[in-house]
């Protein structure tokens, strides 16, 4: 069985480890994996690092198709990928999540008639208009095999009428969290970034309904510096919010801005912060897997499990001021225990199995 994987987005790159290396067991001797990168991202902190870090094979095909509008940029993917795929002969098309990256290749398996597995299917933050709400609802649409992280996921995807195609199989995230959490690489992080073991926010912010809008970026940020002044804040920049603070001519005071970081220096520091700050999606449940209280920066999340069991909470939507208080709240009442809520660490074995077994 010759499965062809469609990556693009960092985000991807993590997820994606974690069914790669499950690959390498004997017991999946009859798959192979071609990875196709589309090239969304590009950044060598983006892209190239995690490739190496989490030792994901190397990609067959890069289609290195960049940035560009929404339209452009899943356009540019499906003409890329239409012409690559007779090379690949695959048997069926796998993809993860909710990018463009994620769309465009739902649309050419669909095309060409071939099965298509998401990973990560069911999740709906029911916003019109978010880019990564169309890429999920139509994704979803086109899938054979809809593996679901949670039980909510699977409701939705159930109600929308596709009882048979749903596996609930847990997080390939926790999978690779599971994987990584102990390493020595992991643990240095901290010291590595001069922050104290349980005394900072760790941040991060990157969606487009946060960053496009000045006013918003502005505002958010200066709830940051608020936080800023009780305790130190750090925020690996994604490329698109660095973008934006120069456009937008902010310059953000008090807060410690580092590049993107690599995997295991991420989760050393969600291990360590007091309590994490983000616009994320996989962020919000890693914080979650840590331990870590998580204040989300959005207005609705994916992950309502983690909002259910007091560990993630919404920004209020009033003052910078309130935003600040409630990342500080959080960071000083984390609840007591927490659920097992993302499945037992071996999604991926789980996938594979499912796909062996449809053959
Ligand atoms: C994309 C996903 C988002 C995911 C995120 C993870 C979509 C619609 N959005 O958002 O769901 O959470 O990835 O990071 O697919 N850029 C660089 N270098 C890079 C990558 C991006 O400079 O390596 C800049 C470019 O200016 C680009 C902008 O970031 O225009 C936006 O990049 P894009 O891939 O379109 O979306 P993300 O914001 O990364």
């Amino acid at each position: 069985m010759r499965i062809v994987t469609v990556v693009g987005a960092r985000p991807q790159f993590i997820k994606a480890a974690t069914l790669s290396r499950r690959l390498r067991d004997p017991a999946y001797a009859g798959i192979e994996e071609l990875i196709v990168h589309t090239g969304q991202h590009y950044d060598e902190r983006m892209s190239e690092q995690f490739f190496r870090d989490l030792e994901i094979p190397a990609p067959r095909v890069n289609l290195e198709v960049g940035s560009g509008p929404h339209g452009a940029q899943t356009g540019a993917i499906m003409a890329a990928l239409e012409r690559a795929l007779p090379g690949l002969r695959p048997d069926l098309m796998l993809v993860y999540g909710d990018t463009n990256s994620t769309l465009a290749a739902a649309l050419v398996a669909a095309k060409a008639a071939l099965p298509l597995a998401h990973v990560e299917a069911g999740l709906r933050s029911f916003r019109p208009g978010m880019p990564e709400e169309v890429n999920r609802v139509v994704t979803d649409r086109l899938s054979t095999w809809l593996f679901c992280p949670t039980e909510t996921a699977a409701a939705h995807l159930r109600r929308e009428g596709r009882d048979e195609d749903v596996h609930i199989v847990g997080d390939v995230m926790f999978d690779g969290y599971r994987f990584h959490a102990g390493k020595p690489e992991v643990a240095g992080a901290v010291a590595r970034y001069g922050m104290l073991d349980g005394q900072f926010a760790l941040v991060t912010l990157h969606r487009a309904e946060n960053t496009d809008d000045p006013e918003r970026l502005a505002f958010l940020l200066s709830a940051l510096t608020q936080v800023a002044a009780v305790m130190p804040v750090l925020l690996p920049l994604h490329p698109r919010t660095q973008a934006a603070i120069a456009r937008a001519g902010l310059q953000p005071s008090g807060i410690t801005i580092v590049e993107p970081l690599p995997y295991a220096d991420m989760i050393g520091l969600l291990q360590s912060a007091a309590v994490v700050a983000t616009d994320s999606g996989g962020l919000q449940k890693e914080a979650f897997f840590s331990c870590t209280p998580c204040v989300t920066l959005r207005d609705e999340t994916e992950w309502v499990e983690t909002v259910a069991s007091g560990w993630n909470r919404l920004m209020p939507k009033d003052c910078a001021d309130s935003v600040a208080q409630a990342v500080l709240q959080a960071a000083a009442a984390p609840p007591s225990d927490r659920p097992l809520l993302y499945g037992d660490g071996d999604a991926a074995g789980k996938i594979l199995d499912i796909l062996l077994a449809s053959r």
